[in-house]
């Protein structure tokens, strides 16, 4: 581990590469604690680099470095300088290429930090991005060093059967002391964070898929024996992404082979490295009784999403760490596309906006609140962030709207051809789609550069003398750290009008433009009017639609009007965000009431508004239980200024309830009409039929009402799939119920062998509501099954218990807040990228009263004073308290 090193990287400084590294031929001698590395590097001076006869400095940490060689000259001290982090070689040739030799190992059984090569369940395996292939040998760790790669694996025979690298494999052989090796090479140049290596005892599930040029590839998933049969899924949905780049992006997959590796420990979930993807287990491994319809579609999401990845990232790859946003966002937008393509389209916008809308807008509202591309980090780790990832891909999502399908396909052409090969910037982004488009996207480059969520300000005033309605909408950007001063940005706001009757009202901007059901208004400026002449009735409006741009918005609307649009606005995205608007304010009046000592009165505008959609036949039933969805706790914190835990949940638990004792009837025959088992069948119907049972079944539940409870358990004892099974689980262990225990039990014994399902076990307890659950999480923290060194279990029981618990975690005697710290601190050590991760629930406490504060700040400050406490921790420990 390195030591807390408070450095901090700026854009600004920017400077190409003093040397290329034009050819890497790699050699690994495997062992569990002591694996041989031999690097044989061609390198040339760069031409663009301004530097004469510059130090040749090469990136390296946790090395054991055993020779240099240079041009077959041995070097030793001083031709070299070795420091913790670098390896300096002074008066390499200026002139021509040279070669350079190095010979180190690594132990990657002592590698907990799961970054270079590591051991997990026996097998070997690397993640190198952003810089861990410093952690293999010393390179040029940067991405706008492309290189050609070979590489050759050996090692036992019987302990690692399957010796994997990127491309395509070009030789193999037996070696003696029953030792084997495999050798691969990547026609491909790339950056060294997309270099990978597995090996180990792993079953192959092997098919194929033809391109449409007629390309025969090889796709190939590798897992753990015992997992063969979870494959199916995974499989199918490469397929699916395969075929969706070439018809969406005209994009063909380039290699011959396609290989995906599952892997028990994982930071992340995924990692697209060239040819060769290591997924973390949970996004790969799926049977009907083992995942539930969201891990279903969560696999398929991710599959897609690092296949994309082949060209918005690989193929075209970053200049530096600070672009990571022109490959992260874009290929979030693309695998939101294709999920949009392959389920519904309404409930894929709405899912990402509500991620969106409580996760990022958090941290945009923060302390570690950035522009979408970064300035200053001082641990790139640290900035794989809701921002770059799921916010970047809103940006990409406006660029979409503004120049419409065909003019964002131009571009992307364009951009395709332009910079095949090489390692560019979002600038460079934008100028595709400003070459190919007559649109001028300077302002909007502000998006990149200025953090904080811009707030619409919305008024509108029907005159009915004038027959005209005019709408003001004003712009403003809350201040973030080292950015006190924001300027008007470009937004796209998607608009339309209704009338009384829910028909669509044509309108234009102005007179030259055509009548349409639709508009789009891009806003520049710190304020817009806009007049709507030929407007016979009081009209409705209905704005941002489809969510067209991160924004908040705010627009007095009364409770009836919020209930109109709930039942007759056209956009399925504005229709359901009216109904969250609707519940939202219902809900903070109660807060309000909890907080005045008052008695709880549910409005009837609700209750008519859910009997209405209870009473309507639906097509989508997934859309309809989002429809029939409060906002989340944590959603509902955010829209306070003091976020006030305790009436949060109070309040939304008395609507849950009341909806409950009001709409019993209908909710019950929902259950019993849609209430089927259906073992592996996963199309939008039956998804859509078991979400609006599960959905009724949650209300149901909160009534104290023994046929009830029945239903919940006999759903759990009856389920051949998971997703009814947890249904029942989750709504037993959040509910006062006779049997909680005892299938709490069964379903550990039943599942025991499943590290998967058993996660689905460890969050469900520790984000339970119920009194006991800080004993709970503090028993399973001692369960033989919890695990610090595996980064699924620790986000399963802690990042649930202090993410998905609000309730419980900040409990006011403190208990949440040390529990989360005392694991922080012992990861620092194991695994500092998952400890920086758990942190950020701290990272929030000047949303919460003063003694809270107090409480958290306490942590965060013993935290910061943990001995060697790694740059990961450090910068968002100490960014969150300054
Ligand atoms: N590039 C990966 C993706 O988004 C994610 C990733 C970045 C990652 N850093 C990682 C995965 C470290 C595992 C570990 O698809
Ligand atoms: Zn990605």
């Amino acid at each position: 581990m390195r030591d807390a090193n408070p450095k901090t990287i700026f854009l600004k400084d920017y400077q190409v590469p003093d040397y290329l590294i034009h050819t890497v031929d790699l050699t690994f001698d495997l062992a569990e604690d002591n694996t041989l590395v031999k690097t044989q590097l061609s390198l040339v001076k760069n031409p663009s680099s301004s530097s004469d006869n510059a130090d040749l400095v090469l990136m390296g940490e946790n090395l054991v470095l055993h020779s240099v060689v240079l041009d077959g000259q041995t070097l030793s001290h001083p031709d070299y300088l070795q420091t913790d982090e670098q390896l300096i070689i002074a008066n390499v040739p200026q002139q021509r290429e040279f070669t350079l030799t190095i010979e180190n190992s690594i132990n990657p059984k002592a590698n907990t930090a799961l970054e270079g090569l590591y051991l997990s369940n026996g097998m070997l395996c690397t993640q190198c991005e952003a810089e861990g292939f410093r952690k293999i040998t010393y390179f040029l760790d940067r991405p706008d060093v492309m290189s050609r790669y070979t590489t050759t694996i050996i090692g036992d025979k019987q302990r690692y059967p399957v010796l994997l690298s990127n491309g395509n494999k070009t030789g193999s052989g037996e070696l003696s002391d029953n030792k084997h090796w495999v050798s691969w090479q990547d026609p491909f140049n790339k950056p060294c964070y997309l270099f990978a290596l597995v090996a180990g005892q792993l079953e192959c599930i092997h098919d194929t898929y033809t391109t449409q040029s007629g390309r025969v590839i090889n796709l190939e998933i590798f897992v753990e024996p015992h997992d063969r049969d979870k494959c199916a899924h995974a499989m199918q949905s490469l397929k699916y992404s395969m075929a969706w780049d070439e018809e969406v992006y005209g994009r063909e997959y380039d290699l011959d082979l396609y290989m995906i590796v599952a892997v028990s420990h994982f930071n992340m979930g995924a990692m697209e490295n060239k040819g060769l993807n290591i997924f973390n287990t949970k996004f790969v491994l799926a049977r009907p009784d083992t995942a539930t319809d969201y891990d279903y579609e969560h696999i398929e999401s991710v599959i897609a999403h690092e296949y994309f990845h082949n060209w918005t990232g690989n193929r075209i790859t970053c200049r530096d760490w600070f672009q990571l946003s022109l490959k992260e966002g874009f290929t979030v937008f693309r695998d939101q596309q294709f999920t949009a393509d392959r389920t519904s389209k309404a409930v894929k916008r709405i899912e990402d906006v509500i991620n969106l809308r409580t996760r990022q807008f958090a941290e945009d509202a923060g302390p570690l609140a950035h522009p979408v591309r970064p300035d200053a980090y001082i641990e790139i780790n640290n900035f794989y962030t809701l921002t770059v990832y799921e916010k970047g891909a809103e940006v990409v999502r406006m660029l979409h709207t503004l120049l419409g399908e065909q003019g964002f396909r131009k571009g992307c052409d364009w951009y395709f051809e332009k910079y095949d090969g090489q390692a560019v910037t979002c600038d460079d982004f934008v100028l595709a789609m400003t070459t190919t488009n007559p649109i001028d996207l300077e302002q909007f480059k502000l998006w990149y550069t200025q953090a904080g969520t811009p707030v619409l300000t919305v008024t509108s005033d029907y005159n009915a003398t004038t027959q005209a309605l005019t709408l003001n909408i004003d712009q403003h950007c809350p201040a973030t750290p080292g950015q006190h001063v924001k300027k008007p940005m470009h937004i796209p706001v998607r608009f339309g009008l209704i009338d009384q009757q829910g028909t669509p009202i044509p309108c234009q901007v102005n007179s030259n433009t055509a009548l349409a059901n639709e508009l789009i208004l891009e806003l520049t400026q710190a304020s817009h009017t806009y007049v709507f002449n030929d407007i016979k009735e009081q009209p409705v409006v209905s704005l941002l639609r489809g969510f067209s741009a991160p924004v908040k918005l705010v627009m007095e609307r009364s409770l009836d009007e919020l209930a109109f649009l709930l039942n007759y606005d056209t956009d399925t995205f504005s229709r359901w965000d009216a109904g969250q608007q609707l519940s939202t304010q219902i809900i903070l009046g109660l807060i309000n009431d909890i907080q005045n000592g008052l008695a709880l009165q549910l409005s009837p505008i609700l209750i008519d508004a859910f009997q209405n959609l209870l009473a309507q036949s639906w097509q989508d039933l997934s859309y309809f239980s989002l429809l029939l969805s409060l906002p989340s706790e944590t959603y509902l914190a955010e829209q306070m200024p003091i976020i006030d835990v305790v009436a949060i949940h109070k309040a939304r638990e008395f609507v849950t309830k009341t909806l409950a004792e009001n709409l019993q009837q209908a909710l019950q025959t929902w259950y019993l009409n849609q209430h089927r088992d259906e073992s592996g069948c996963f199309n939008a119907e039956a998804i859509g039929r078991r979400r609006i049972k599960n959905t009724c079944l949650h209300y149901l539940t909160t009534l104290d009402d023994a046929a009830i409870k029945n239903w919940a358990h006999q759903q759990f004892k009856t389920a051949k799939n998971m997703t009814d099974q947890m249904a029942a689980l989750s709504v037993m262990v959040n509910n006062p119920h006779y049997a909680r225990r005892q299938c709490l039990m069964d379903f550990y014994q039943q599942w025991q062998h499943e590290p998967l399902v058993i996660d689905k076990w460890f969050s469900l307890q520790a984000s339970s509501p119920g009194l006991d659950t800080y004993d709970t999480v503090l028993a399973l923290l001692k369960h033989p099954a919890f695990e610090l060194k595996t980064p699924n279990r620790v986000r399963a029981l802690i990042g649930s218990f202090s993410q998905g618990n609000p309730l419980h975690f900040h409990a006011a005697n403190g208990t949440g807040y040390q529990l989360l710290s005392d694991i922080i601190i012992e990861l620092n050590s194991l695994n500092p990228q998952l400890a920086s991760r758990m942190l950020s629930p701290l990272t929030t406490w000047r949303r919460y009263d003063d003694s809270r504060q107090a409480l958290m700040i306490a942590q965060l400050e013993r935290i910061i004073a943990t001995e060697h406490i790694s740059r990961d921790l450090y910068e968002v420990a100490s960014k969150s308290l300054s």
